[in-house]
This record gives structure tokens, sequence and C-alpha cells, in this order.
């Protein structure tokens, strides 16, 4: 069993219920923060285990493969985050939005360290990214989306993250420099964080419809995390 999947068996199981009659509403509804995770629980365990994320994380890749991903992880955040300010107009989605969460600019630190100061042309964003950051970008003008891609990446960077950064502090050497997009400056404790971020998730005023879609949406961006870690693989992966 992977460090993740002890972690969350941890959690309790729950009965999961998406769509419930209008008269059995609220009160016994299952909380959204709860159907998002158990809703992708099966995709997080394949996105764990894929060949890139393990040899990664076992420092058998170098660092040309982590910039690799932290070039990939720019496309995602620049799309994410324009798709956070669009939906701080929202008057529901602005309760999901965190300045103290912001990632692009530790990003931009961290490939001007990695590749100079000419990173912004010497990067490249593979297909399965592209096609990622093509739909995050349609997702700031829906709460539903938008919350299915803010909760697969912000939820992951804050968890499975804090491992990863470790894993590249001692395998690969990195000091503060070069793996800032790990280290949340403004969030000096991660877990009352996620605590309210998933408080945050479960006021959200959507209906089981919507909640629904919340659901199938970040299984579909927890497929496109498997298939930019499937191009990685290919590339560094020997
Ligand atoms: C080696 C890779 C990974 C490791 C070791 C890892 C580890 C973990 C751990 C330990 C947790 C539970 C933390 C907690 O309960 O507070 C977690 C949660 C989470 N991870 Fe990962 N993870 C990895 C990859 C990923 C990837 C690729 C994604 C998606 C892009 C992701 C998204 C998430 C999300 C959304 C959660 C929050 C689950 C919830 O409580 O609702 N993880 N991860």
């Amino acid at each position: 069993m992977t460090t993740c999947q002890i972690a969350r068996a941890e959690e309790t199981a729950v009965t999961i219920t998406i769509a419930r009659p209008a008269a059995e509403h609220d009160a016994a509804r299952t909380p959204l923060s709860t159907l998002l995770r158990e809703g992708t629980r099966p995709e997080h365990e394949a996105a764990e285990s894929m060949g890139f994320v393990e040899q990664l994380m076992a420092g058998r890749l170098d660092r040309a493969a982590y910039t690799d991903l932290a070039a990939q992880q720019h496309a995602i955040y620049t799309a994410l985050e324009a798709a956070s300010a669009q939906i701080r107009t929202d008057p529901v989605g602005t309760s999901l939005v965190f300045d103290e969460l912001t990632r692009v600019p530790s990003i931009e630190a961290d490939l001007e360290f990695l590749v100079g100061p000419d990173w912004a042309t010497e990067i490249r964003t593979l297909p399965a990214t592209e096609r990622y950051a093509a739909r995050i970008a349609e997702t700031g003008t829906s709460v539903s989306l938008y919350v299915a891609h803010a909760y697969t990446r912000y939820l992951g960077d804050l968890s499975g993250g804090q491992i990863i950064q470790r894993m590249l502090e001692r395998h690969y050497g990195f000091g503060a420099e070069g793996v800032s997009f790990y280290h949340f400056a403004e969030i000096p404790k991660v877990k009352p964080f996620k605590d309210t971020y998933r408080e945050r998730l479960d006021a959200l005023d959507l209906d089981d419809d919507a909640r629904a879609q919340a659901v199938t949406e970040a299984r579909a961006a927890f497929e496109h995390n498997r298939a930019m870690f499937a191009e990685l693989g290919a590339v560094h992966v020997r």
C-alpha cells in the first residue's frame, strides 16, 4: 500500500449519495468534499502509480524530468488561475478563491532557477497538457466545473504535493530553490487550511445535478493528469 493509500484508508468509509429526491435534501446530503474524495479515489490511486510519478518519487529520474513537469504545471496553473480570476466574480464561486493558493509566481521562480532567464522560450507544453489547460480554460464561468479542477490541483498540492517536495529535495538535491511550487509560504499550517477549503466546498449552494457534474469533472481532471504523466513517462522513463 502506498503512503497515500494508507493516509486515505484512515478516512472513515461513507455512503456516497450524488442524486437524491428533493424532499431528502440538505441535512442528509453527503458533503461535496466527501463526494469528490470518494468519487476520485480509484483515479487518484491510478495517478500515483504512473511510472513517471513513481520513478520521480524514487529518485530514478533526473532534474530534466522534474523541469519538464514544472513546465507542464506552468501551463496548467496559468489556465487555472485565469479561471480563478473569472470565478471570483461569481457570487457562489468567489468563496473558493484564495490568494494564498496562487502558484504561477512560484512556478515561474522555479523555472527561472531550473532553466535560466530564457525559460519562457525554452520550455514546451506537451499535447496532453495543452488539452488539460484548454479544458480548465472553459471552467471559469461554471462553479461546478471550476470546483472540480481547483479541488484536484490545490488539495492535491497541499496533500501528496508535500510528500513529493520532500522526495524531490532528498533525491535531486533541491534546497529552497527549484521546488517553491510545493511550498505555500502564506499557508503556515496545511491541515487547518485544507479543513477550511473543504468547509467552503461543502457550503457551496449547488443542486444535485451540479454536484454530480463536479464529481464527473474531477474524474476527468485526474484523467488529464494521468494522460500528462503518460506523455512525461514516454520522454523520461527508460
Ligand atoms: C506520488 C504521488 C502522490 C502522492 C504520494 C499523493 C499523496 C496524497 C495523500 C497522502 C493524500 C491524503 C492527504 C490527506 O488526507 O490530508 C492525498 C490527497 C489528495 N491528492 Fe494525492 N498524491 C499523489 C498524487 C496526486 C495527483 C497526481 C493528484 C491530482 C493531480 C492528487 C490529488 C489529490 C487530491 C485532490 C487529494 C485530496 C483528497 C481529499 O482529501 O479530498 N494526488 N494525496
